[in-house]
Protein backbone atom coordinates (compact mmCIF):
# COMPACT_ATOMS: atom_id res chain seq x y z
CA UNK A 1 0.00 0.00 0.00
CA UNK A 2 1.21 3.35 -0.84
CA UNK A 3 2.57 5.46 2.71
CA UNK A 4 0.48 8.78 3.38
CA UNK A 5 1.83 12.26 4.15
CA UNK A 6 1.91 10.96 7.43
CA UNK A 7 3.65 8.25 7.34
CA UNK A 8 6.80 9.29 8.51
CA UNK A 9 8.36 5.86 10.03
CA UNK A 10 11.24 4.08 8.95
CA UNK A 11 13.47 6.21 6.21
CA UNK A 12 11.20 9.16 6.61
CA UNK A 13 11.69 10.06 10.01
CA UNK A 14 14.38 12.15 11.25
CA UNK A 15 16.64 9.75 12.54
CA UNK A 16 17.42 8.44 9.20
CA UNK A 17 17.60 11.67 7.54
CA UNK A 18 20.04 12.91 10.75
CA UNK A 19 21.94 9.09 10.05
CA UNK A 20 22.40 10.02 6.10
CA UNK A 21 23.73 13.67 7.42
CA UNK A 22 25.88 12.62 10.22
CA UNK A 23 23.21 14.52 12.55
CA UNK A 24 22.05 13.02 15.57
CA UNK A 25 18.48 14.27 15.95
CA UNK A 26 16.07 13.73 18.95
CA UNK A 27 14.14 15.29 21.39
CA UNK A 28 13.65 15.64 25.63
CA UNK A 29 11.97 12.61 27.03
CA UNK A 30 9.65 11.98 30.04
CA UNK A 31 10.36 8.10 31.50
CA UNK A 32 6.47 8.27 33.01
CA UNK A 33 5.02 9.12 29.13
CA UNK A 34 7.99 6.32 27.64
CA UNK A 35 6.04 3.76 30.02
CA UNK A 36 2.57 4.94 29.87
CA UNK A 37 1.59 5.96 26.65
CA UNK A 38 2.73 3.58 23.39
CA UNK A 39 2.22 6.82 20.88
CA UNK A 40 4.38 8.59 23.16
CA UNK A 41 6.89 5.65 23.30
CA UNK A 42 6.57 4.34 19.29
CA UNK A 43 7.23 8.73 18.12
CA UNK A 44 10.24 8.54 20.19
CA UNK A 45 11.59 5.10 19.31
CA UNK A 46 10.87 6.24 15.50
CA UNK A 47 11.99 9.63 15.02
CA UNK A 48 15.07 10.04 17.43
CA UNK A 49 18.95 8.93 17.40
CA UNK A 50 19.49 10.53 20.87
CA UNK A 51 17.13 11.55 23.48
CA UNK A 52 17.46 13.56 26.84
CA UNK A 53 15.56 13.52 30.38
CA UNK A 54 13.77 16.72 30.38
CA UNK A 55 13.73 16.59 34.18
CA UNK A 56 14.98 13.14 35.64
CA UNK A 57 18.58 13.66 36.08
CA UNK A 58 18.25 17.19 37.57
CA UNK A 59 19.27 17.69 41.09
CA UNK A 60 15.58 17.09 42.16
CA UNK A 61 14.79 14.63 40.60
CA UNK A 62 17.48 12.34 41.54
CA UNK A 63 18.30 13.51 44.81
CA UNK A 64 15.15 13.34 47.68
CA UNK A 65 17.52 14.10 50.73
CA UNK A 66 21.47 15.08 51.33
CA UNK A 67 22.19 11.25 51.13
CA UNK A 68 20.13 9.11 48.92
CA UNK A 69 19.85 9.34 45.21
CA UNK A 70 16.97 7.87 43.47
CA UNK A 71 18.02 7.04 40.04
CA UNK A 72 14.70 4.95 38.68
CA UNK A 73 13.30 7.31 36.54
CA UNK A 74 16.59 8.23 34.78
CA UNK A 75 17.98 4.26 34.40
CA UNK A 76 14.10 3.77 32.86
CA UNK A 77 15.30 6.40 30.02
CA UNK A 78 18.75 5.00 29.59
CA UNK A 79 17.41 1.54 29.07
CA UNK A 80 14.93 3.03 26.73
CA UNK A 81 17.01 4.33 24.56
CA UNK A 82 19.55 1.51 24.71
CA UNK A 83 16.78 -1.00 23.55
CA UNK A 84 16.22 1.48 20.56
CA UNK A 85 19.57 2.09 19.72
CA UNK A 86 19.30 5.71 20.95
CA UNK A 87 22.04 7.52 22.55
CA UNK A 88 21.25 9.55 25.57
CA UNK A 89 22.51 12.93 26.78
CA UNK A 90 22.39 13.82 30.36
CA UNK A 91 21.01 17.23 31.84
CA UNK A 92 22.56 18.67 33.94
CA UNK A 93 25.20 18.39 36.46
CA UNK A 94 25.20 21.96 37.94
CA UNK A 95 22.67 24.49 37.11
CA UNK A 96 21.06 27.32 39.53
CA UNK A 97 17.44 25.94 39.51
CA UNK A 98 16.02 22.57 39.88
CA UNK A 99 17.88 22.20 43.19
CA UNK A 100 16.01 19.95 46.15
CA UNK A 101 14.06 21.78 48.41
CA UNK A 102 16.75 20.20 51.32
CA UNK A 103 19.43 22.03 49.45
CA UNK A 104 19.31 25.55 50.87
CA UNK A 105 19.32 24.91 54.58
CA UNK A 106 21.81 22.26 53.85
CA UNK A 107 24.49 23.26 51.55
CA UNK A 108 26.86 25.66 52.82
CA UNK A 109 29.94 27.64 52.23
CA UNK A 110 31.88 25.36 53.64
CA UNK A 111 31.10 21.84 52.02
CA UNK A 112 29.25 23.23 48.78
CA UNK A 113 32.41 22.49 46.93
CA UNK A 114 32.29 18.40 48.26
CA UNK A 115 28.30 18.34 47.69
CA UNK A 116 29.15 19.20 43.73
CA UNK A 117 31.70 17.06 43.30
CA UNK A 118 30.15 14.27 45.22
CA UNK A 119 27.17 14.51 43.28
CA UNK A 120 28.86 14.77 40.09
CA UNK A 121 30.99 11.39 40.84
CA UNK A 122 28.03 9.01 41.52
CA UNK A 123 25.69 10.67 38.71
CA UNK A 124 28.22 10.67 36.14
CA UNK A 125 29.94 7.78 37.60
CA UNK A 126 26.81 5.42 37.39
CA UNK A 127 25.83 6.20 33.80
CA UNK A 128 29.78 6.47 33.13
CA UNK A 129 30.95 4.91 29.64
CA UNK A 130 26.76 4.72 28.74
CA UNK A 131 26.21 8.22 27.74
CA UNK A 132 26.78 10.55 24.39
CA UNK A 133 27.27 13.89 26.40
CA UNK A 134 26.63 16.10 29.68
CA UNK A 135 25.58 19.09 30.31
CA UNK A 136 28.12 19.69 32.83
CA UNK A 137 27.09 23.33 33.54
CA UNK A 138 23.89 24.69 32.69
CA UNK A 139 23.05 28.79 32.67
CA UNK A 140 26.22 30.23 34.43
CA UNK A 141 26.02 33.32 32.48
CA UNK A 142 23.53 36.31 32.88
CA UNK A 143 24.88 39.36 32.03
CA UNK A 144 22.35 41.32 33.26
CA UNK A 145 23.28 40.54 36.93
CA UNK A 146 26.78 42.80 36.10
CA UNK A 147 29.58 40.83 36.83
CA UNK A 148 32.38 41.97 34.31
CA UNK A 149 33.16 38.05 33.94
CA UNK A 150 29.51 37.57 32.81
CA UNK A 151 28.24 35.11 35.59
CA UNK A 152 25.30 34.85 37.07
CA UNK A 153 24.88 35.22 40.91
CA UNK A 154 23.87 31.78 41.71
CA UNK A 155 23.72 29.47 44.50
CA UNK A 156 26.94 27.70 43.35
CA UNK A 157 28.73 31.13 42.75
CA UNK A 158 27.69 32.74 45.77
CA UNK A 159 28.56 29.30 47.92
CA UNK A 160 31.94 28.19 45.76
CA UNK A 161 32.98 31.59 43.76
CA UNK A 162 33.78 31.32 39.61
CA UNK A 163 35.86 28.18 40.10
CA UNK A 164 32.67 25.72 40.58
CA UNK A 165 32.60 26.10 37.01
CA UNK A 166 35.81 24.60 36.19
CA UNK A 167 35.94 22.45 39.35
CA UNK A 168 32.19 20.95 37.52
CA UNK A 169 33.73 20.51 34.87
CA UNK A 170 37.48 18.39 36.11
CA UNK A 171 35.12 16.41 38.02
CA UNK A 172 32.67 14.91 35.42
CA UNK A 173 36.07 14.43 33.29
CA UNK A 174 37.51 11.93 35.95
CA UNK A 175 34.00 10.08 36.37
CA UNK A 176 33.07 9.78 33.13
CA UNK A 177 36.08 9.35 30.83
CA UNK A 178 33.94 9.22 27.63
CA UNK A 179 30.76 11.91 27.75
CA UNK A 180 31.16 14.86 25.61
CA UNK A 181 31.27 17.62 28.32
CA UNK A 182 29.10 20.46 27.41
CA UNK A 183 28.21 24.20 28.73
CA UNK A 184 24.61 24.51 27.51
CA UNK A 185 22.40 28.39 27.52
CA UNK A 186 19.86 30.06 25.88
CA UNK A 187 19.27 33.81 25.13
CA UNK A 188 22.57 33.88 22.73
CA UNK A 189 20.93 32.72 19.86
CA UNK A 190 19.45 35.98 18.29
CA UNK A 191 21.28 39.36 17.31
CA UNK A 192 19.13 41.36 19.57
CA UNK A 193 21.63 43.62 22.05
CA UNK A 194 21.11 41.24 24.75
CA UNK A 195 21.87 38.22 23.26
CA UNK A 196 24.93 39.69 21.02
CA UNK A 197 25.99 40.55 24.78
CA UNK A 198 25.41 37.60 26.45
CA UNK A 199 27.26 35.36 24.00
CA UNK A 200 30.19 37.09 24.03
CA UNK A 201 30.09 36.46 27.64
CA UNK A 202 29.32 32.90 26.80
CA UNK A 203 32.58 32.98 24.44
CA UNK A 204 34.79 34.52 27.02
CA UNK A 205 33.70 31.68 29.52
CA UNK A 206 34.59 28.94 26.66
CA UNK A 207 37.90 30.65 26.20
CA UNK A 208 38.85 30.99 29.88
CA UNK A 209 37.82 27.43 30.45
CA UNK A 210 40.15 26.22 27.50
CA UNK A 211 43.12 28.51 27.83
CA UNK A 212 42.88 26.83 31.82
CA UNK A 213 42.82 23.36 30.33
CA UNK A 214 39.43 22.46 31.62
CA UNK A 215 37.84 19.61 29.67
CA UNK A 216 34.84 20.87 27.46
CA UNK A 217 33.93 19.11 24.21
CA UNK A 218 31.06 20.95 23.39
CA UNK A 219 28.68 24.05 23.54
CA UNK A 220 24.79 23.46 23.93
CA UNK A 221 22.58 26.07 22.10
CA UNK A 222 19.48 25.62 24.06
CA UNK A 223 17.35 27.42 21.00
CA UNK A 224 14.04 27.87 22.67
CA UNK A 225 12.41 30.56 20.38
CA UNK A 226 9.50 32.75 19.40
CA UNK A 227 7.61 32.23 15.93
CA UNK A 228 9.04 35.21 13.95
CA UNK A 229 12.51 35.06 15.48
CA UNK A 230 14.98 35.95 12.76
CA UNK A 231 18.82 34.69 13.08
CA UNK A 232 21.26 36.86 12.08
CA UNK A 233 24.92 36.32 11.16
CA UNK A 234 26.05 36.45 14.86
CA UNK A 235 25.23 32.72 15.84
CA UNK A 236 26.84 31.33 12.77
CA UNK A 237 30.39 33.09 13.42
CA UNK A 238 29.73 31.72 16.89
CA UNK A 239 29.55 28.46 15.60
CA UNK A 240 32.62 28.62 13.17
CA UNK A 241 34.78 30.25 16.13
CA UNK A 242 33.96 27.03 18.35
CA UNK A 243 34.85 24.81 15.50
CA UNK A 244 38.59 26.79 15.55
CA UNK A 245 38.36 25.87 18.80
CA UNK A 246 37.83 22.54 18.41
CA UNK A 247 34.19 22.29 20.21
CA UNK A 248 31.22 20.62 18.60
CA UNK A 249 27.96 22.59 19.16
CA UNK A 250 24.58 20.79 20.00
CA UNK A 251 21.03 22.45 19.08
CA UNK A 252 19.89 21.16 22.54
CA UNK A 253 16.07 22.48 23.71
CA UNK A 254 14.56 23.55 20.18
CA UNK A 255 10.85 24.93 20.37
CA UNK A 256 8.85 27.55 19.21
CA UNK A 257 6.19 29.20 20.64
CA UNK A 258 3.58 30.75 18.59
CA UNK A 259 1.83 33.40 21.39
CA UNK A 260 2.24 36.21 18.77
CA UNK A 261 0.32 34.07 16.27
CA UNK A 262 -3.00 34.30 15.69
CA UNK A 263 -5.61 31.68 14.62
CA UNK A 264 -6.39 29.74 12.33
CA UNK A 265 -4.18 26.58 13.31
CA UNK A 266 -2.81 26.41 9.92
CA UNK A 267 -1.31 29.46 9.95
CA UNK A 268 0.41 29.59 13.45
CA UNK A 269 1.97 26.07 12.57
CA UNK A 270 3.03 27.59 9.16
CA UNK A 271 4.55 30.56 11.37
CA UNK A 272 6.63 27.67 13.67
CA UNK A 273 7.58 25.68 10.81
CA UNK A 274 9.40 28.73 9.10
CA UNK A 275 10.88 29.78 12.19
CA UNK A 276 12.09 25.98 12.47
CA UNK A 277 13.62 25.91 9.08
CA UNK A 278 15.16 29.59 8.77
CA UNK A 279 16.64 28.68 11.90
CA UNK A 280 17.46 25.14 11.83
CA UNK A 281 18.75 25.51 8.15
CA UNK A 282 21.73 27.85 8.53
CA UNK A 283 22.67 26.28 11.65
CA UNK A 284 22.88 22.73 10.52
CA UNK A 285 24.73 23.27 7.84
CA UNK A 286 27.72 23.74 10.10
CA UNK A 287 29.88 20.50 10.21
CA UNK A 288 30.41 21.05 13.53
CA UNK A 289 26.83 21.06 14.58
CA UNK A 290 26.65 17.32 15.27
CA UNK A 291 23.38 17.37 17.27
CA UNK A 292 19.75 18.82 17.20
CA UNK A 293 16.93 17.80 20.17
CA UNK A 294 13.77 19.58 20.30
CA UNK A 295 12.72 20.09 23.79
CA UNK A 296 9.78 17.59 23.83
CA UNK A 297 8.21 15.65 20.78
CA UNK A 298 4.30 16.39 20.94
CA UNK A 299 2.33 19.33 21.16
CA UNK A 300 0.99 17.38 24.24
CA UNK A 301 3.62 17.68 26.47
CA UNK A 302 4.78 20.98 25.96
CA UNK A 303 6.77 22.76 28.97
CA UNK A 304 5.17 25.76 27.86
CA UNK A 305 1.75 25.30 28.33
CA UNK A 306 3.05 25.23 31.69
CA UNK A 307 4.21 28.46 31.73
CA UNK A 308 2.48 31.82 32.49
CA UNK A 309 4.39 33.67 30.19
CA UNK A 310 4.45 31.67 27.26
CA UNK A 311 0.65 31.26 27.56
CA UNK A 312 -1.31 32.64 24.81
CA UNK A 313 -3.89 35.40 24.80
CA UNK A 314 -6.62 33.25 23.28
CA UNK A 315 -5.94 30.61 25.83
CA UNK A 316 -5.49 28.06 23.17
CA UNK A 317 -2.45 25.98 23.74
CA UNK A 318 0.84 26.07 22.10
CA UNK A 319 2.08 24.10 19.37
CA UNK A 320 5.75 24.73 19.66
CA UNK A 321 6.68 20.88 18.63
CA UNK A 322 7.36 18.82 15.57
CA UNK A 323 4.63 16.69 16.48
CA UNK A 324 0.59 17.88 17.66
CA UNK A 325 -1.57 16.48 20.66
CA UNK A 326 -2.40 13.37 18.62
CA UNK A 327 1.01 12.89 17.42
CA UNK A 328 0.62 14.00 13.94
CA UNK A 329 3.70 15.44 11.70
CA UNK A 330 3.34 18.72 11.29
CA UNK A 331 4.63 21.64 9.21
CA UNK A 332 8.01 22.00 11.53
CA UNK A 333 8.59 18.01 11.38
CA UNK A 334 9.07 18.55 7.79
CA UNK A 335 10.87 22.05 8.12
CA UNK A 336 13.51 20.16 10.61
CA UNK A 337 13.97 17.48 8.26
CA UNK A 338 14.37 19.57 5.38
CA UNK A 339 17.08 21.71 7.26
CA UNK A 340 18.76 18.00 7.84
CA UNK A 341 18.87 17.37 4.30
CA UNK A 342 20.26 20.69 3.45
CA UNK A 343 23.35 19.36 5.28
CA UNK A 344 26.04 18.02 3.23
CA UNK A 345 25.69 14.32 3.38
CA UNK A 346 24.54 11.55 1.57
CA UNK A 347 21.12 11.21 -0.36
CA UNK A 348 19.48 8.51 1.36
CA UNK A 349 18.88 5.43 -0.48
CA UNK A 350 15.63 4.64 -0.75
CA UNK A 351 13.62 7.36 0.68
CA UNK A 352 10.82 9.39 -0.88
CA UNK A 353 10.79 13.03 -0.76
CA UNK A 354 7.61 13.65 -1.02
CA UNK A 355 5.12 16.48 -1.14
CA UNK A 356 4.63 18.41 2.74
CA UNK A 357 2.64 17.76 5.01
CA UNK A 358 -1.49 17.64 3.91
CA UNK A 359 -3.90 17.84 7.09
CA UNK A 360 -6.69 16.60 5.03
CA UNK A 361 -4.60 12.92 5.43
CA UNK A 362 -4.60 11.99 8.77
CA UNK A 363 -3.30 8.77 9.73
CA UNK A 364 -1.94 7.00 12.90
CA UNK A 365 0.92 5.20 12.10
CA UNK A 366 1.27 1.82 13.81
CA UNK A 367 1.61 1.32 17.46
CA UNK A 368 4.65 -0.42 19.09
CA UNK A 369 2.72 -3.08 21.58
CA UNK A 370 3.16 -1.86 25.12
CA UNK A 371 3.66 -5.28 26.72
CA UNK A 372 6.42 -5.44 23.70
CA UNK A 373 8.11 -2.32 25.07
CA UNK A 374 7.85 -3.60 28.60
CA UNK A 375 9.65 -7.12 27.73
CA UNK A 376 12.61 -5.52 25.89
CA UNK A 377 13.22 -3.07 29.03
CA UNK A 378 12.74 -6.17 31.45
CA UNK A 379 15.66 -7.86 29.72
CA UNK A 380 18.02 -5.07 29.45
CA UNK A 381 17.10 -3.95 32.58
CA UNK A 382 19.12 -6.49 34.39
CA UNK A 383 22.44 -6.02 32.43
CA UNK A 384 22.21 -2.10 32.70
CA UNK A 385 23.05 0.77 34.99
CA UNK A 386 23.39 -1.57 38.44
C1 LIG B 1 15.98 25.32 30.58
C2 LIG B 1 16.60 24.05 31.11
C3 LIG B 1 15.77 22.86 30.80
C4 LIG B 1 14.30 23.12 31.00
C5 LIG B 1 13.89 24.33 30.25
C6 LIG B 1 12.43 24.55 30.36
O1 LIG B 1 16.15 25.48 29.26
O2 LIG B 1 17.89 23.82 30.61
O3 LIG B 1 16.15 21.81 31.62
O4 LIG B 1 14.02 23.27 32.36
O5 LIG B 1 14.61 25.41 30.77
O6 LIG B 1 11.70 23.43 30.58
Amino acid sequence: MAPTLNDVSGLRSLRAHGAAHGLLVGCAVNPDHLDGEPDYARTVAEQASIVVPENAMKWAALRPNATQYDFRKADDIVVFALSHEQKVRGHNLCWHEALPSWFAGTVTKENAAQYLTQHIRTVAGRFAGKLHSWDVVNEAIDVKDGRPDGLRNSPWLELIGPSYIELAFRTAREADGTALLTYNDYGIELDTPEQIDKRGQVMMLVRRLQARGVPIDAVGIQSHLSAGDVPGDGLIHFIRELRAMNLQVFVTEMDVNDRKLAEPVAERDAGVAKTYRDYLTPVLAEPNVTVALTWGITDRYTWLNGLQHASRADGKPERPLPFDYDYNPKPAFFAERDSIDGRPGQALPGADHYAPFNPTQPQRPQQQGRAELRRIVRNLVSSVCV
